[in-house]
């Protein structure tokens, strides 16, 4: 580490919100990536900086030493914070200052600062002392024991909130149910997933876009990152002693919204709105080659004979329009036309898979239940399309290997 490393401030980022992955050391230098990069995001905190800062380094001193850095990024507080800071910088090498101008909100400035940290292995804590900072030693031997993410919970083993209202207690459960009823696969995997104060591996989380809203960060980092194994730690959230909370009834508001947004995100509902579009245009294709041959004014054919060669015509038509527009992204990767032969062999076989069920279900519906043969064949479509959609998805286009 540079000994007189000038204080200037670091510059900040803009463009989308992506943490890039650890830049290769300079040719020629022996400098090492850092090992952790704790951000402290802060607003109106210039009573709480020089203790909170004072604190950390000692703590990391005594671990890895030399091997952290410390981001404070303000929001260009009035009460000039990131001035306070900037004036440790001497004081503590480790420390660095963003002052941002423009840009605003407690989730983008941590993303912010990850985005110019230099560490393995990202970090985010308040700087009001209401995250003990022993705990993130805990943390930081979770991560050594290899979790992905290291997250301080209230909820588990030695965990709570010092003096919360019954109403503040009651809003932050509630948050959190209903948290749990919209995005069950993220916000059931952490016991708080509010906790602002969590260690996470870059690599866990680079190249991916983060669009977090407001003030929860965590729910956006499990939702989006590549999370195997997150570690939990208990810790009291503290009472604050110097400043105030921002914490208002629009974060609650923000919070509905993030979640729902995270949702859609998580489900690839576009892209079944397409293939429930080709569907639909397959259902005329089946539907019309259907009466022709099967109904008893036309050609009046058997009832599985018919439904068999009226489902591989739309089976056709299906691919073509699935291949250049539902999963058009990916096949313009997968150029060639051995490829796209392979491709409609894959889905002509789950589709085929699909059709013997659909010929179940027609049976079912039409000779045991009694329905109208259109309508029964209607039920029979509909159902085998999610069954087609998920399949085809895992396997055909491969959506889970192609990288975004
Ligand atoms: N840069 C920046 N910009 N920092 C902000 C902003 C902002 O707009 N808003 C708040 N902060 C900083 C504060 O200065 C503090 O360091 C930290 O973010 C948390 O803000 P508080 O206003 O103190 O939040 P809290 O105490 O109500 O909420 C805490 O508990 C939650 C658990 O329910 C935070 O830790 C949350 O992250 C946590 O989820
Ligand atoms: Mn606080």
């Amino acid at each position: 580490m540079s000994i007189s490393q000038p204080n200037t401030l670091l510059p900040v980022p803009s463009g989308p919100l992506q943490i890039p992955p650890l830049a290769p050391a300079p040719t020629g230098t022996d400098e090492r990536p850092l090992r952790f990069s704790l951000v402290i995001p802060t607003y109106k905190e210039s009573q709480n900086i020089p203790q909170i800062v004072e604190r950390l380094t000692q703590l990391l001193d005594s671990v890895i030493p030399n091997e952290y850095e410390l981001i404070v990024v303000d929001d260009d507080s009035p009460d000039l914070t990131w001035k306070v800071a900037q004036e440790l910088i001497p004081q503590y090498p480790q420390l660095q200052v963003m002052r941002r101008e423009g840009e605003r909100g407690l989730s983008s400035a941590v993303i912010r600062g990850w985005q110019v940290a230099r560490g393995e292995v990202l970090g985010v804590i308040d700087a009001d002392l209401q995250h003990p900072p022993q705990t993130l030693l805990q943390l930081w031997s979770e991560i050594q024991r290899g979790a992905d993410l290291a997250a301080a919970s209230r909820h588990v083993e030695g965990g709570g909130v010092s003096d919360w209202s019954p109403i503040r207690r009651f809003l932050s459960r509630g948050a959190q149910t209903l948290g749990l009823i919209i995005l069950p696969g993220v916000v059931g995997r952490v016991s708080d997933p509010m906790s602002g104060y969590f260690l996470v591996r870059r690599e866990a989380i680079a190249g991916k876009t983060m669009n977090p809203v407001g003030y929860k960060i965590l729910i956006e980092v499990i939702g989006r990152g590549n999370i195997r194994w997150i570690g939990e730690v208990g810790y009291v959230f503290q009472e604050r002693q110097e400043g105030e909370s921002k914490v208002t009834w629009k974060q609650y508001v923000e919070y509905i919204g993030h979640l729902v947004r995270l949702r859609f995100a998580r489900w690839p509902v576009a892209r079944f709105f397409r293939f429930g579009a080709v569907g639909f245009s397959g259902v005329f294709v089946d539907m019309a080659i259907f009466y022709l041959l099967s109904d008893p004014s036309t050609l009046g054919w058997g009832l599985t004979r018919s439904k068999i060669i009226a489902s591989e015509l739309a089976i056709v038509n299906n691919f073509l329009w699935n291949d250049l527009w539902t999963f058009g992204d990916i096949s313009s990767k997968q150029r060639g036309l051995r490829k796209r032969v392979k491709r409609f062999v894959k889905f002509n076989i789950i589709c085929l898979a699909g059709l013997v069920l659909n010929v179940l279900l027609l049976n079912l519906l039409y000779n045991v239940l009694g329905l109208n043969r259109y309508v029964a064949n209607l039920i029979a479509i509909a159902a085998v399309t999610f069954w087609n959609f998920w399949i085809n998805l895992k396997l055909s286009w491969r959506v889970t290997e192609v990288k975004d």
